[in-house]
């Protein structure tokens, strides 16, 4: 058969303990293992079809073709199914996002797991899950973690070949997110400049990868005896030593805006209100928000006094990658 074709939807995921640096970073190898949560409401879905008569890869994001540099980074990553396989076809890839740009989520992650899927799926690779998340690592590390649903260790490993993803517990008890997508204003740096640039000059460096490596294994031990609060606590701690090495970094930088802070005392208020929330915050100035899901209404509600409505997101914990059985869309 000259086509090799899979559909598969992969969610995007909100790290509790940050991925901020790399060891490695042409096989992109983290310099300390990171925790996510797996987020059911944002999601890519992905086609692939690898085809005997296409001379070059083709890349479509929404309905949209892409220019060459984009289609280049598709191509370096469909080279490593392509040589595990011995499939040499190029290949029509066709992603859509449903994940908000306001939300300031990375698309990247679930962009990047989906199409390792479909990969995996479409060229029948005998892969267990944690072994397909070595390659989604190699499009972007938070990808690693989008493979599994609920909460995910990406466990840094010590070689390429060992830095994958593991699940650790399916999310099922009473856990939900409220982000809060605050305006964008400052030119972004993105995750791959800003660890990168923090982990050659911040003085903090190592001490946040020490301190990471604690709070990891807290906040484990939190996610076994299901002690909500205690995850919280950990999460939004971790996010500011994350952030704090971004101020140290010279020249400094912070991702913080005014109302990444607003989002922050909003936090701090429901909290003294009796609301049991926690704020984490990524290379970006939106605000997440880790909370029971049973209260994810009244917290919405209640945001409404520091947030217009439509900057207001809930989801609730997602599942793992799903091989699609039919593709509805255009392209
Ligand atoms: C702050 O996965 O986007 O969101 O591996 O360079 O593509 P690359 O970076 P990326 O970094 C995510 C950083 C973070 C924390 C996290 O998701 O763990």
């Amino acid at each position: 058969m000259s086509i090799k074709e899979a559909y598969c939807r992969a969610h995007t995921n909100i790290a509790l303990i940050k991925y901020w640096g790399k060891s490695d970073p042409v096989n992109i190898v983290p310099t300390s293992s990171s925790l996510s949560l797996t987020l059911d409401r944002f999601y890519t879905d992905t086609r692939v079809s690898f085809q005997a008569q296409l001379d070059q890869d083709q890349f479509f994001l929404n309905g949209q073709e892409q220019e060459k540099a984009e289609r280049d980074k598709i191509s370096r990553f469909l080279d490593h199914f392509r040589q595990l396989s011995g499939v040499n076809y190029r290949a029509q890839v066709s992603s859509y996002n449903h994940v908000p740009t306001a939300a300031g989520l990375a698309s990247s992650a679930s962009a990047y797991a989906a199409l390792a899927g479909a990969c995996r799926e479409a060229l029948d690779l005998d892969l267990t899950d944690s072994q397909l998340s070595r390659f989604a690592r190699r499009g972007s590390g938070s990808a690693t973690r989008s493979i599994f649903g609920g909460f995910v260790e990406w466990s840094q490993g010590s070689s390429p070949e060992n830095s994958m993803a593991i699940p650790i517990d399916a999310a099922n008890w009473d856990i939900g997110m409220v982000v809060i997508a605050v305006n964008k204003g400052a030119k972004k740096i993105s995750s791959r400049q800003g660890m990168a640039h923090t982990l050659a000059t911040s003085p903090f460096y190592e001490e946040w990868v020490k301190q990471s490596r604690q709070d990891l294994d807290e906040i484990k031990t939190a996610i076994a005896q299901r002690d909500f609060t205690t995850v919280g606590q950990i999460a939004e701690a971790n996010a500011m030593r994350m952030h704090a090495t971004t101020l140290a970094a010279n020249p400094p930088f912070t991702y913080f805006e005014e109302e990444t802070l607003t989002a922050i005392r909003a936090v701090q208020d429901l909290r003294a209100a009796g609301y049991d929330v926690y704020y984490t915050i990524d290379a970006g100035p939106n605000v997440k928000i880790l909370c029971p899901a049973s209260q994810m209404t009244a917290i919405e509600e209640a945001l409404g006094q520091y947030f217009a409505s439509e900057k207001i997101i809930s989801t609730l914990p997602g599942g793992p990658i799903q091989i699609l059985s039919e593709w509805t869309y255009d392209n």
